[in-house]
Order: C-alpha cells, then sequence, then structure tokens
C-alpha cells in the first residue's frame, strides 16, 4: 500500500498555472479546498485495453490510480485537494474478506485526516466493497465508491491513448466531487457512477456492460450530478441516527484479530435444487449460509432438509430471494429473515454477525435493524404539535428523587410526554453522541445542526435560563455569539464559493 499526493508532488507555481488556463475551472483558495483521498483497488476503470475502440478486451487493474489522477488535473484540483493510497491493483473479484478488513481500516486511517475518502474498485463486486464498508467504517465523513465500465487507456502509461468515451476519467472526477460537497455526511458509504448516487445497501449491478450498470430497485438513486451540481434528494434511513452513537455499527473492525472472520456461503435454489451444497459447506466449516431463494425465499425440499441438518450442527442461515428486490419475512430456528436485502449483502450482513456474536438472537435483531434501516417518525407525534404555532410539548418535571439502582417505585406522576428511551429526543434536547474521537465535520457539512444542539427557541422557551446562575448565563451567551458571527461567516463563505463555482 502506497500513498502519494499527486498535487503536492507538483510544483506549486506550475500548478497555478495551469488551473489558470484551464477552460471553464474555478479555483478555490488552498485552505478552503476539503481534503479528499482516493484509495485505489484497481478495476476496469485502471484496466489497459487492447485498442482506443477495445471496450471489452482490456486487462484491469494496470495503471497506478496517482497516474490516472494526473489525467484529470487541474480540473480537480480546483475543489479538492487529493491524496491517493494504492491500496492493490486488480479486479474486484480477486480480493479477500481478510483484504476488506485491511481495506476498512485504510479507510477509517484515511478519514482521519480527509474530509472525505473515495475508493476505486472494479464493478463486478463493487456493490459488496461499498456494503462491506457501509457495516464497517466506524466515521461518518462521506465514503464514496466508484469505478468504470470502460477502461482507461490503451497505451503504456494511463496518458497515453485514452479510450474513446471512457467513462473513467469522469467518474473518478465526479466521486471526488461529491465526497468533496460533503452533502453524504452520515449516509454511510455511497456509490457513484455515471453521475448517479446510489445507497451502498440498496444498489446492484444490472447489466454486464452498459455505463449506466448501477440500479437501486424499487428505491431509485439518492441523487445525482449535474456538471459541478451535486443534488442530493433522498437519503438512507440511517442518517436519522446521525447525532446518535447508535449511527456507528457495532462492526468495529479494530476490535478483530487479522485471520479471524468466518465464512459465510450463499446458495442459490432453483427447480428440484439438491443439498449437497449445503452439506458440504458445512462440513467444511462454514458457519452461516444465505439461501437466495425463490419468490419470498422458498427452497426445494432437498436443500430444506440439508438446511435442518446443517442447522443442527451450529450453521446459521439466512433466508433472502433471489428475484432482486422484494422482502422476505418470518425466519425460525437458526434461519434469519433478511428482509431486502440482496443474497450477496446478506452474506456480509451474516458474515460480521457471527464474527461479533455467538448469539442468534442479537443477529436476527441486527438484520431487522441495522441491516434494515426504516423510517418511523411516529414517535415526534408524542413530542410535537402538528399545526403550526402551537406550544411545545412540556418537559416532564419529575415529583420525587429517582430510587436507588435496583429499587422498584411505583409510578406517582403521569407518564411522561416524551417517547420511550432509545427513541427520539424531544425537540430541544442535546441528544448524546457527536464527533467521535475529537474528528472534525468536513466543509459543507453542518455539524451544529447534525449535532442536534438545536432549541425550539418559541416565547418562554428560556424559562429554565435564570436558574442556571450568572457564571453559565454568561458563557451561554459568549456561546451564542460565537455561533451567531461563526454561522454569518460560514454563509459568507458559502455563498462566496457558490458564486465562484456556480458554474
Ligand atoms: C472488475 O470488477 O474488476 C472488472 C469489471 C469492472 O471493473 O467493471
Amino acid at each position: 500500500m502506497t500513498r502519494t499526493n499527486s498535487r503536492r508532488a507538483l510544483p506549486a507555481a506550475l500548478l497555478a498555472v495551469g488551473l489558470a488556463l484551464a477552460p471553464g475551472t474555478a479555483t478555490a483558495a488552498p485552505e478552503d479546498r476539503p481534503h479528499v483521498t482516493i484509495i485505489a483497488t484497481g478495476g476496469t476503470i485502471a484496466g489497459k485495453a487492447e485498442g482506443r475502440d477495445t471496450y471489452t478486451s482490456y486487462r484491469a487493474g494496470t495503471y497506478p490510480m496517482s497516474d490516472m489522477l494526473a489525467q484529470i488535473q487541474p480540473e480537480v484540483g480546483a475543489f479538492a485537494d487529493v491524496d491517493v493510497v494504492q491500496f492493490g491493483n486488480a479486479g474486484s473479484g480477486g480480493y479477500t474478506i481478510e483484504q476488506y478488513r485491511e481495506l476498512t481500516l485504510a479507510v477509517e486511517d484515511a478519514l482521519e485526516e480527509s474530509d472525505a475518502v473515495v475508493v476505486t474498485t472494479g464493478t463486478d463486486t463493487m456493490e459488496e466493497f461499498a456494503y462491506w464498508l457501509d457495516l464497517t467504517v466506524q466515521n461518518r465523513k462521506p465514503v464514496v465508491l466508484t469505478g468504470a465500465m470502460r477502461p482507461w487507456a490503451a497505451g503504456e502509461t494511463a496518458g497515453e491513448a485514452g479510450v474513446l468515451g471512457a467513462d473513467g476519467p469522469a467518474n473518478l472526477l465526479q466521486a471526488v466531487r461529491l465526497g468533496a460537497s460533503g452533502q453524504t455526511y452520515c449516509f454511510g458509504t455511497v456509490l457513484m457512477l455515471n453521475d448517479e448516487i446510489h445507497a451502498a445497501r440498496d444498489v446492484t449491478k444490472g447489466n454486464t456492460t452498459r455505463n449506466d450498470t448501477f440500479i437501486t430497485r424499487q428505491l431509485g438513486v439518492l441523487g445525482w450530478i449535474d456538471g459541478a451540481d451535486v443534488h442530493v434528494q433522498r437519503a438512507p434511513a440511517r442518517v436519522l441516527d446521525c447525532a446518535q452513537e447508535e449511527w456507528f455499527t457495532p462492526f468495529d473492525l479494530s476490535e478483530v484479530a487479522a485471520g479471524s472472520l468466518p465464512r459465510t456461503e450463499i446458495v442459490y435454489n432453483y427447480q428440484q435444487a439438491g443439498g449437497e451444497a449445503i452439506t458440504a459447506f458445512t462440513e467444511a466449516g462454514v458457519t452461516g449460509i444465505v439461501t437466495a431463494g425463490t419468490g419470498a425465499g422458498g427452497i426445494s425440499s432437498a436443500p430444506g432438509q440439508a438446511r435442518r441438518a446443517a442447522i443442527a450442527e451450529g450453521v446459521w442461515f439466512a433466508s433472502s430471494s433471489r428475484t432482486g428486490s422484494g422482502t422476505v419475512s418470518g425466519g425460525g430456528t437458526g434461519i434469519i429473515a433478511a428482509g431486502d436485502l440482496l443474497p450477496q449483502k446478506a452474506r456480509l450482513l451474516l458474515l460480521l454477525s457471527r464474527a461479533f456474536t455467538q448469539d442468534i438472537e442479537q443477529a436476527r435483531e441486527w438484520f431487522a435493524t441495522l441491516g434494515t434501516p426504516s423510517f418511523d417518525q411516529s414517535a415526534l407525534a408524542a413530542v410535537l404539535s402538528p399545526t403550526p404555532g402551537a406550544a411545545p410539548a412540556p418537559e416532564p418535571t419529575p415529583t420525587e428523587p429517582a430510587p436507588e439502582p435496583g429499587a422498584t417505585a411505583e409510578p406517582t406522576t403521569a407518564p411522561p410526554a416524551g417517547p420511550p428511551a432509545g427513541e427520539e429526543p424531544p425537540a430541544g434536547e442535546v441528544p448524546g453522541g457527536g464527533e467521535p474521537g475529537g474528528e472534525e465535520a468536513p466543509d459543507g457539512a453542518e455539524p451544529t445542526e447534525a449535532g442536534g444542539a438545536g432549541g425550539t427557541g418559541g416565547p418562554g422557551s428560556a424559562d429554565w435560563l435564570p436558574a442556571l446562575g450568572a457564571p453559565v448565563q454568561g458563557a451561554l451567551t459568549v456561546a451564542a455569539l460565537a455561533l451567531l458571527v461563526g454561522g454569518t461567516l460560514y454563509a459568507y463563505r458559502r455563498r462566496a464559493f457558490t458564486v465562484a463555482f456556480g458554474e
């Protein structure tokens, strides 16, 4: 794994001249450019073709990313300060789960300094790379996967004999633009190809050769990029937990020893399928098997029998569908319903579940929650008025001291109006969480909103202020003024940036 910063390697004067001469390129002041790390793993985007007009005959994972990045300079340097980690240079199918673990750690490492990470991979298993990172990266900053359907060039270097109509350069440029925009902060990992933005959990490769191969069945894209304009118009439900510690998944791979990740496999069902594959996997020590069933998850009788025997041996099953969309519900002893996760995604969640718990009920809960994040705003009805101008719901006032831990207490007051523990906090409360490990939000993110620090601000909402005493009131006043000044400066800089780069 090598790390380079091609922009920093260029003589500064040369770069400045290049940026000034590049048509249609506006330059942000260096201190305003977000820092984006590209972690390159290979794939068709780094592919060397037999000829400039050859789209299907090429060697994937050939050109180093630093050479490819040089081909999209100075344009990319106008909006991002980019460095490169060459993690590998191979077809996507060649990576092992152990290397996936290392990739997660490399992404987390890069995000300590960078505002966003772009990972380039082959498109064949890009959706698996993406979902793996979505499930494991312990950082709220944007992670963007990209690649290409056509090889980059046909020459000895990435700068010679560019393939006609190659999509790699544009995909790389736009992926960095998306990461640098900060607009997918707290989205987890997203995939961007062909100017379309997809959620890692939902996206799949839908065509063997077309440039618009990636699709998100049922849900559609999160957004798109028109020229320099990033449009994000939907979000994965996971974003609701942005300000909570629950945003982070339990799958912190820094806690898992190298080489200790268990094997999980997929078995495809079809008319009169045999059960031997399940039996063989079980004998080989596989700990979890995803069935890609027919319709809503059905499997034939021979695999059904083999599954019962495997469950008796301690193998966990996740039931999914080969249809490509729709929900599989139910489950049972030894069997977890995979919901609407595609088999290849369910297999990764099953693998991580087996790595992090011995309790199948815990794994079942993970599939139902972080495996299937969904919107439920119903608890807000108890704390937010449905109509404008109404007074906010009163805070519950305890009339008795809290009982000692372990003691049982009869409730003497009306139940509080707020939602049960673990649900959305009432408006105006500052939820726990915030930036882990002293991270900073990237340029363009709005950490104060994301941190949930906004109060209701309505008349009477500051009744509690005098009770805090003069020193605390003073500190709060100074903080409010700092926020006001900071917010104004931030809005001014955003406006200046938009004016400069509106095109
Ligand atoms: C691969 O997945 O490595 C080859 C196919 C591609 O990148 O499009």
